[in-house]
This record gives structure tokens, sequence and C-alpha cells, in this order.
């Protein structure tokens, strides 16, 4: 039987992808979502969420909604939920207020996600690397005195993140500080950008970043590990838009490579440790002994066409609508929400060329 199923995003044209709306979709990406999605043989219904009154107008009106496929990171009527760090928590309630179902994580999830304060909080407590880092509010600016100590202690260059959002919003090469005057010169200027906020100062690393992309629940698909060039620098707004042109100079790390087992290990655990659902990417980053560190868990990694995780499900022989139909049917299975058998099958052959992680049940 097929399922209604709610696809509810942020959509904009390329020339308003910038600044707070950084985060949302293109309009050409939403598309092939969509396109993916009703290949899968469900009911597919679509909103472009802009306030919840429009969602619960919406969800009324269409009664009974199965399951909600959710990329939105908050509502474009209020633009600060797209990058405070609640707008994915909170569309997530308003789904539950209605018992409706929804992919990716769950809202308490989400809200560790997209909090990095309570993203590092949570890996360090499972023992996880994550640089050296203090979290500092915009409000309390006048306390210089005791942050210029913590800092001193992580020791320069540090970099400036805002805890919220993501898609390096608020985050430029601007962000690396070699003293504490350009420090709170940097922590001015996100403060003219986002308002007063939570903000994360952590000791910079000057090593390779990689990304991995997990799909799945508690039986996972690790999709090919990304190592980005080592001359990328810090990867803001504009370099993430462009760096798909660079693909060739991009490194797959293989089951040979002695980076390998360490990265897969950390990349399971943070999902794990995030309580993930369906689908994470995490982005980590060494130091210049080759340490590695969890620097961002991504709860609602981009699927366009450009981005990274299309990028490594394509290594593993997925194409775009089956990355999608994956997310789908992972989430449909986690709610026993029978996919038909098509589905089930085209889905069955292809999961076979990715890495297969079984996580320990624990007791
Ligand atoms: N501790 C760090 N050391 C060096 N570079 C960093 C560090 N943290 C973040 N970066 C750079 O900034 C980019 C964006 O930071 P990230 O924490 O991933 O935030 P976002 O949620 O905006 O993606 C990263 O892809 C990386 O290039
Ligand atoms: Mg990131």
């Amino acid at each position: 039987m097929p399922k209604k199923i709610l696809f509810i995003y942020n959509q904009v044209v390329a020339e308003e992808r910038k600044a707070c709306f950084g985060e949302c979709a293109l309009v050409k990406d939403v598309d092939a979502i969509r396109e993916a999605l009703k290949e899968s043989n469900n009911h597919i219904l679509s909103l472009d969420l802009h306030s919840p009154l429009q969602l619960e107008e919406f969800i009324l009106a269409n009664h009974s909604i199965d399951l909600a496929f959710v990329i939105a990171e908050g509502f474009k009527a209020n633009p600060h939920t797209l990058y405070n760090g609640h707008g994915a928590a909170l569309v997530r309630r308003y789904l539950a207020k209605y018992n409706i179902p929804c992919t990716h994580s769950s809202f308490e999830s989400m809200e560790v996600c997209r909090n990095k304060d309570l993203t590092y909080a949570r890996l360090r407590e499972r023992g996880i690397p994550i640089p050296q880092y203090l979290v500092f509010e915009t409000h309390f600016i006048n306390n210089i005195k005791c942050i210029e100590a913590q800092v001193s202690e992580i020791g320069y260059p540090v970099i400036i993140k805002p805890a919220g959002g993501g898609n390096s919003i608020g985050i430029s090469s601007k962000s690396v500080v070699y003293n504490f005057k350009d420090l709170m010169e940097q922590v001015k200027t996100v403060q003219k950008q986002l308002g007063h906020t939570t903000l994360i100062i952590e000791k910079y690393l000057a090593g390779q970043e990689y990304t991995i992309g997990i799909l799945g629940n508690k039986e996972k698909y690790v999709l090919p590990v990304i190592g980005f060039p080592k001359n990328l620098g810090v990867r803001d707004a504009g370099t993430k838009i462009t760096e798909h042109t660079l693909r060739d100079k991009f490194e797959f790390i293989t089951e040979s490579d002695k980076r390998f087992n360490n990265l897969l290990e950390l990349g399971v655990d943070s999902f794990e440790a995030v309580l993930a659902n369906d689908v994470l990417r995490i982005d980590l980053k060494e130091d210049e002994l080759g340490n590695i560190y969890v620097i961002d868990v991504n709860g609602t990694p981009a699927l366009s066409f450009t981005g990274s995780l299309n990028f490594m499900a394509n290594k593993a022989g997925l194409k775009h609508n089956q990355l999608v139909q994956l997310v789908l049917y992972k989430s449909m299975l986690r709610y026993g929400l029978a996919p038909n058998i098509f589905f089930d099958e085209l889905v069955k052959g292809l999961i076979l060329k990715l890495i297969k992680h079984e996580s320990i049940e624990v007791a």
C-alpha cells in the first residue's frame, strides 16, 4: 500500500541562498529529491516551509500523513530558526504534535547535532576526540579577562564558530585568529551578522579535513570516506558552493589506508553518540601530528547534486535518486511502514556495494 509522505523543505533560488538562508535548498535540488521520492511509488505531498501556522494548516488539510521526509532546517518566515540551532528540532516538534513520524534524526538528536556546544558535550561524554574548546555567549562580551585566560590555555591559533547553524554560517578564513585582539574583532563581526549568539572558540587544527556519510540505523552503511585537499583551508560557504569543481583532487580513504579504521570508528561512534537516525554526515579534522578530531555532525546533510553526500554515494555506485530513496527506505523500515517489494529489491542490490557496519548491541 503506498504511503502518504509529506516532503518538507526550505527552498530558495541561487541568488537568495546566502547569509541566513545559506542552509536552504536550491529549487533544482528540491525538484530532484521530489522526483526521487515519487519513484518510490508512494504518494508525495510537498511543502516549502514558511511558518508553523502554514505547517499546521497543511497537516489538517491533508489528514492523515504517514511520514514526513524533512530536510527543512526551520521556518523561512522566522529566518533565525534556520541558523539558531533550534529550527530542525522545532519542525519535528510540530509534526510530533500530530503524531507524524519523521525521516532523519529525532528532535532531541537534531537539537544535539545543530548546537555545537551540545554536540561536543555529547561526543566528549562518549570519549570521542574533539578539539579543545570553550563556549562563549556574546551577551557576556564584557567579561573578557576570563575569556582571555581560557583561550590562552587552549593556545592560538583558535577558530571561532557560531554554536548553532551550519553550512559555515558565520565562518570564514577570518574566523581563524592568532591573538586576543583579533579574536574580539571576529566575535563582534559574528555578533553583527547573527545578533547575540553562543559561540564556540576552539583549537584550530591545521591538518587534513575528512567527511564521513553514514546511512541506516542499527544496521549502518558507511559511504566511501572523503579526504579533502590539504590546501582547501577553512571551508566557508563560498568554498562549499564551488569545491565540487575540484573533485578530481579529493581523496577517497579506502580500506587499505591506515587511517580507514580510525575514521570508520569515529564516524560510527559519533552516529551512535548523538542517537542519529537514517543518515548523518560527520566532519573531522587532523592536527599537525595526524590526530583526528570530530568537528561537526550534520543531522540533515545536504542531499543536493553537488553535496559531499551525493559525491560519496556516487562513488559507492548509488545515483542521486537512489541515495534519496535509501534514506526514505531506512526511515520507513524503522517505523514499520513496509516498503513495496520492488523498492525493497532495488535497494537490497545496491547496499551491498557500501561498507556494512553492524552496531554492537548495548545491553
Ligand atoms: N577546529 C577547526 N580547525 C580547523 N578548521 C576548522 C575547525 N572547525 C571548523 N573548521 C573549518 O570550518 C568549516 C566549517 O566548520 P564546521 O564546524 O564544519 O561548521 P558547519 O556546521 O558550518 O559546517 C569546516 O569544514 C572546516 O574547514
Ligand atoms: Mg561542517
